[in-house]
C-alpha cells in the first residue's frame, strides 16, 4: 500500500507520525506541498518519508488531501485519477464533490491531532463509489492511529465539532485550571501535567466502563464532599450550557 500526503501541515504531519508509529513503513508514504520545500525536507529528515514535487497520482493507492478546504477541489480537477482511493481531511468538503470531478471512490475524514500519539478520534463519511473492500481499507488505516466513527452529511460537523475542535476546548479548560495550582505553588509546567494526567485517566475510565457519566460522577463526589461541591460550581455557572454552545458554534457552517 503506497499513501500520498497532499499537504504538509500539522495535520497531515500528525497522520504521518502516528502511522509509522503504528509499523506503517516510512518509504511507503510520500509526501508533497504546494510550497515550502524547506518543510519537506524537514520531514523527510525527521520521519523518513519520500518527499516529492511534482506528483503523479496515478503512482498511489491512496491520496490523502490535507490541504486547506479551498484547495481540494481545484486539485482533484487538476489531477488525472484511475483506481486511487481518494481521502479528503478538509473540512465542508462532501465526498460526493470528490468523486463527481475524480470517478473515483471518496471519503471524507475528521481526524484530530492526537492521531500523532495514536489516540486521535476519526469520523469517516463514505462516497457512494467507495466499495466495500476500500472502507474497510480505510476504516483500518485510521484505526491505527485511534478508534474511528462513520459518519454522514448530517452527523460530520458534530464529529468534527466533538473530536476536531475539542481539543482545543481541553486546552482551554487546562488553562483555566492551570493557575490556580500555580497559585498555590506548583510550577507551571508541573500543575499542567498534573491536570492533564487528571484528565487522561478520567478518559480511560470513560472508555472502559459503560456506566452512565452520572455515575462515575457519583463514584467521585460524595455528599457534601469536596469533589461534589466543585460539581456544585460547575452546575450553578451552568457548564452544560456552555459546553452545548461552543459544540454547536463549531459544528455550524461557517
Ligand atoms: N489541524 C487540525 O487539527 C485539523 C483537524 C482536522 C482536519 N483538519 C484539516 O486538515 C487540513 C490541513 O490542516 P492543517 O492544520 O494541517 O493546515 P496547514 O498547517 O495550513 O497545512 C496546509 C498544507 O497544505 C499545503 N497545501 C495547500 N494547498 C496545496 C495544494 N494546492 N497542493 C499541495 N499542497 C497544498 C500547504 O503547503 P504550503 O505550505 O507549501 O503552501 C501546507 O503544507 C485542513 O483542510 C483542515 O480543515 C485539520
Amino acid at each position: 500500500m503506497t499513501i500520498l500526503m497532499v499537504g504538509a501541515g500539522s495535520m497531515s504531519e500528525s497522520l504521518v507520525k502516528g502511522w509509522i508509529a503504528s509499523g506503517i513503513i516510512p518509504q511507503t508514504i510520500t509526501m508533497t506541498n504546494r510550497a515550502d520545500r524547506g518543510r519537506l525536507s524537514e520531514l523527510a529528515e525527521r520521519y523518513g518519508v519520500q518527499i516529492i514535487e511534482d506528483e503523479n497520482v496515478e503512482s498511489f493507492d491512496i491520496v490523502i488531501l490535507a490541504m486547506q478546504p479551498d484547495g481540494v477541489l481545484p486539485y482533484v480537477k487538476s489531477q488525472t485519477w484511475t483506481k486511487q482511493i481518494i481521502i479528503s481531511v478538509a473540512a465542508h468538503i462532501t465526498p460526493d464533490e470528490i468523486e463527481n470531478l475524480s470517478g473515483c471512490g471518496a471519503i471524507c475524514a475528521m481526524p484530530n491531532t492526537p492521531v500523532a500519539f495514536r489516540t486521535g478520534m476519526t469520523g469517516l463519511w463514505f462516497g457512494q463509489h467507495v466499495s466495500t473492500g476500500q472502507k474497510e481499507e480505510a476504516k483500518a488505516l485510521f484505526q491505527r492511529v485511534g478508534e474511528v466513527a462513520e459518519t454522514d452529511e448530517a452527523t460530520m460537523p458534530f464529529l468534527m465539532a466533538a473530536a476536531g475542535c475539542s481539543p482545543a476546548f481541553f486546552y482551554e479548560i487546562v488553562g483555566a485550571m492551570t493557575p490556580v495550582l500555580a497559585e498555590a505553588g506548583f510550577e507551571a509546567q508541573q500543575a499542567r501535567r498534573i491536570i492533564a494526567q487528571a484528565m487522561k485517566g478520567s478518559a480511560e475510565l470513560l472508555l472502559q466502563d459503560d456506566r452512565p457519566t452520572e455515575a462515575l460522577i457519583d463514584d467521585v463526589a460524595a455528599e457534601g464532599g469536596p469533589t461534589a461541591r466543585g460539581v456544585q460550581v460547575l452546575r450553578t455557572h451552568e457548564l452544560d450550557k456552555i459546553m452545548r454552545a461552543a459544540l454547536s458554534e463549531s459544528a455550524r457552517e461557517a
